[in-house]
């Protein structure tokens, strides 16, 4: 019996003399590997009862392949082994992990997870689902969740979008369009002017599971096929009147540039003489004299002999004009 102890003593001693001794620290405990949308990503807990500075290194195999390092001296409870920069996580493959812990020169023993097959394990998120109302109509327009690794229409080729809609406050009454691959699908069997609530879900042929479930989105149908005939009809009406008053413009082009730009049709000896330099001399005798207002003024109110003594003005400007004349002569 002591001799039992003092061997088991020693054999232990001999291991003991690595720097990193294994199995002395207690073991991460809940060790899971999951997947979410294409993603794979271990978790644990750390040891029970552990205190000290830990550190956590991880490793993954496939059914195929031997165990490969994954993260190295991390203090996080998780690996996301498809953000290693020299994973090559692939889409039909089968995975498990493992991790153990660190404490100084003391090492835990390595723990096992669970094994995920990718694309038929992994939890498909929900799609993003919009609504354009269109009269009685809806359209439903479906966006894939987007994939850690590939796309989701690359690895489930016949993927299915299962549609159920209701008029709002009514979901006991939903009705389902399940086997849709097309990701714009047109409700039309609808009420006008009510409010109806549509989710999406994904079914694949190689996940057991069907995706998360959309978001609920609502939208309110409009009147009998008003809107696009109105929209249509306001279309036309406005495009030819459009056109009518471009034929108009162009077919009358030149009464209408009369109309607003009237052509000269002054004859040309009064236009020459309008526009000829001011050297005329009736021009000047009127620049020089006072204006001739003020002589008919005093001829149309005031016609006795007066005005005749007194229209200086017009003798002094016929005086001008005949010095002037004489000048440029
Ligand atoms: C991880 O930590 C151990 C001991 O704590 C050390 O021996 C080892 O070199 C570290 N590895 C890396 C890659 O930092
Ligand atoms: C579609 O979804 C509804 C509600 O989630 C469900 O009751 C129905 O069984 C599904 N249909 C198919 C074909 O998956």
């Amino acid at each position: 019996m002591t001799a039992a102890i003092t061997v088991l003593i020693l054999t232990t001693s001999t291991l003991c003399g690595s720097t990193v001794v294994s199995g002395i620290l207690s073991r991460p405990t809940n060790v899971n590997l999951t997947s979410y949308n294409m993603n794979l990503v271990l978790t644990w807990n750390p040891p029970k009862g552990a205190a000290g500075s830990l550190v956590y290194t991880t490793q993954y195999k496939t059914t195929v392949t031997a165990y490969t390092v994954g993260c190295v001296n991390i203090t996080a409870l998780e690996c996301d082994l498809t953000r290693l920069s020299e994973s090559a996580i692939n889409e039909n493959g089968k995975y498990t992990g493992r991790v153990l812990v660190q404490s100084g020169s003391e090492a835990s023993a390595w723990v096992e997870s669970n094994q995920i097959n990718m694309d038929g394990d992994t939890i498909i998120g929900s799609p993003d689902v919009s609504l354009f109302s269109n009269g009685p109509t809806i359209e439903v327009s479906i966006k894939d969740p987007v994939f850690a690794i590939s796309a989701l229409r690359n690895i489930y080729i016949f993927a299915t979008y299962n549609i159920t809609y209701w008029k709002d406050s009514q979901k006991e009454k939903a009705k389902h369009i399940s086997n849709i691959q097309q990701n714009r699908v047109v409700l039309n069997d609808l009420d006008p002017w009510t409010k109806y609530c549509v989710q999406v879900q994904i079914n694949t042929e190689r996940n057991s599971n069907p995706s998360k479930p959309s978001g609920i989105v609502c939208e309110n149908t409009t009147n009998e096929k008003e809107s696009p005939w109105v929209a249509a009809m306001v279309t036309f009406v406005f495009m030819a009147l459009a056109v009518a008053l471009g034929v108009v413009a162009v077919v009358y082009r030149k009464s209408i540039s009369n109309f607003f730009c009237p052509k000269d049709t002054l004859p040309q000896h009064f236009k020459e003489y309008l526009l000829a330099p001011p050297n005329s001399t009736i021009y000047l005798a009127m620049q020089n004299s006072h204006p001739p207002e003020e002589i008919y003024h005093k001829v149309g109110i005031i016609t006795d002999d007066r005005t005749l003594e007194e229209g200086g003005p017009l003798e002094e400007a016929r005086a001008t004009c005949s010095r002037q004349s004489n000048v440029t002569m």
